[in-house]
Formats: structure tokens, sequence, C-alpha cells
């Protein structure tokens, strides 16, 4: 194993006790959460880092699309309860889905969660939508012992980037006027790889917040394929 790998492998044995701590989740989110089933896990870096930087940009009132939302809808309910969103909450797995609709009920949230392949069941307009996709490319995932039990959180394919580029593809191709902010891990996934795929989907990245001490990268993305040039 690469030494850089050995360090992956370290730090993700260090983080799993703290992104399944409850505690320190609900003082990171400020939303309650049930107790972990089997194989959970509550949140992972780029979760922290997308969320702080969609606060500085959202309004109550604002329309949220909370893109795969995981076993607890974190992203979604933490805009709803810090920033007054409205928000609708969509992942493509079932049983993801009915563990994230229950947490919902626990917040008592006005959200709504709808299970949807990016946007085939999803008919509303909105103002953001927020990804953390799954981006890890399978050797690397298998190396640092990523469980098989969530694959469907973690695998981006054998480069990582399949689930990204199916997104880019359904986003442009619904033409829809939001700004996506989608959350994606630099060790996994080097930013010159996501700007070479932006660009080949004919998507813009309008900014890129690149935090100090987390690799996490958050991509503002906006659909260009309709802007008509100014005169
Ligand atoms: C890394 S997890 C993010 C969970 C949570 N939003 C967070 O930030 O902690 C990625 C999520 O994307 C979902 N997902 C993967 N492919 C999808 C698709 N085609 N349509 C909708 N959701 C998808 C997965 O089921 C998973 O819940």
């Amino acid at each position: 194993m690469k030494i850089l790998e050995k360090i992956k492998l370290i730090i993700v044995k260090l983080s799993i006790p703290v992104f399944k701590n409850r505690l320190l989740t609900y003082s990171l989110f400020r939303i309650r959460f049930l107790p972990l089933q089997e194989g959970d896990h509550y949140y992972d870096l780029t979760t922290i880092v997308l969320i702080r930087v969609l606060k500085k940009h959202l309004n109550p009132g604002n329309t949220v699309l909370d893109m795969g939302t995981g076993a607890f809808a974190v992203v979604g309910l933490s805009l709803w309860k810090q920033i007054g969103c409205q928000v609708i909450h969509a992942d493509v797995d079932e049983s993801l889905l009915k563990k994230a609709q229950a947490n919902i009920d626990y917040n008592h949230a006005n959200t709504q969660a709808i299970q949807s392949d990016f946007f085939s069941n999803i008919e509303n307009k909105f103002d953001y939508i927020a990804f953390n996709p799954p981006y890890v490319p399978i050797e690397e995932g298998e190396n640092i012992n990523l469980p098989d039990s969530n694959r469907i959180q973690w695998d981006g394919g054998v480069t990582g980037t399949s689930v990204i580029e199916g997104f880019l593809e359904e986003f442009k191709a619904i033409k829809s006027p939001a700004k996506v902010f989608m959350g994606v891990n630099r060790w996994h996934i080097p930013e010159k790889k996501i700007s070479a795929l932006a660009k080949q989907k004919n998507i813009m990245i309008t900014s890129i917040h690149k935090p100090f001490i987390l690799p996490a990268n958050i991509y503002i993305l906006e659909n260009i394929s309709d802007v008509q040039p100014k005169d």
C-alpha cells in the first residue's frame, strides 16, 4: 500500500467514531438525530463544509433540493432549521429514504422526501441544489476499507466520477436555472478533473470554496446551455 493510502486509512479509521457520535453530530448541525443502525454514520467531512458554505449563501424562504439526502437528511434539515429554507430531500435508495423520512419526522420538519434517481421524480423548481455525491474510486475505497454495506454512499465507480457525471448530464438536460453546490473531497477527485468534467458538460463553475484544513472543495455550478449572450 502506498504511503498516501496508509495515511488516508489511518484518517478514515480515526474519523469513523467521530462521524458516529450522536452528541457531537447534534452540536455540529443543530438538528435531532435518531440512533444509528448497523452500518450507518451521520455525516462525512464533505457534509460539514457543504453546509457551512450553503449557510453563507442562502436566505430564509429559498427553495432547496437536498440531492442524495442519505439516512439522516442532514443537509436539508440543517438548512431548514438554521436558515428557514423550504426543502425537498431526494435519494435514489429506498431504504436510505425511509430512514431519512424517520429523521425528518423526529425533527417535526415540514420538508418533503422523494425517492428519485437524480431528477426523475422531481417536478418542482429550486433556487439551490445541494449535493454531496459518492465520489470514491472503487479500488481506493476498498483499499481504505470503506464498508461494502453502504457502498451506494461512497462508490463513484472506477474513476470516482460516474455519479458526478450522471448528475451533471441530467442537470444540463433539465435546463434548471438553480445554482448547484456540490461538495467533493479533493483527496479522491482533484479539482482539475471536476473542472474538465464541467467544461465537457457545458456547465459553468462560478466559484470554488477550498477550506484550508478540511480537504472538501465546494463547487458552485450553473447551467449555461441556454444563456443568451448579451448584445
Ligand atoms: C455521500 S452520501 C451523502 C449523504 C448526505 N447528503 C451527506 O451529505 O452526508 C451520497 C448520497 O447520494 C445518493 N445517491 C447516489 N446516487 C444517486 C442518484 N442517482 N440520485 C439520487 N441520489 C443518489 C446516495 O444514496 C447517498 O445517500
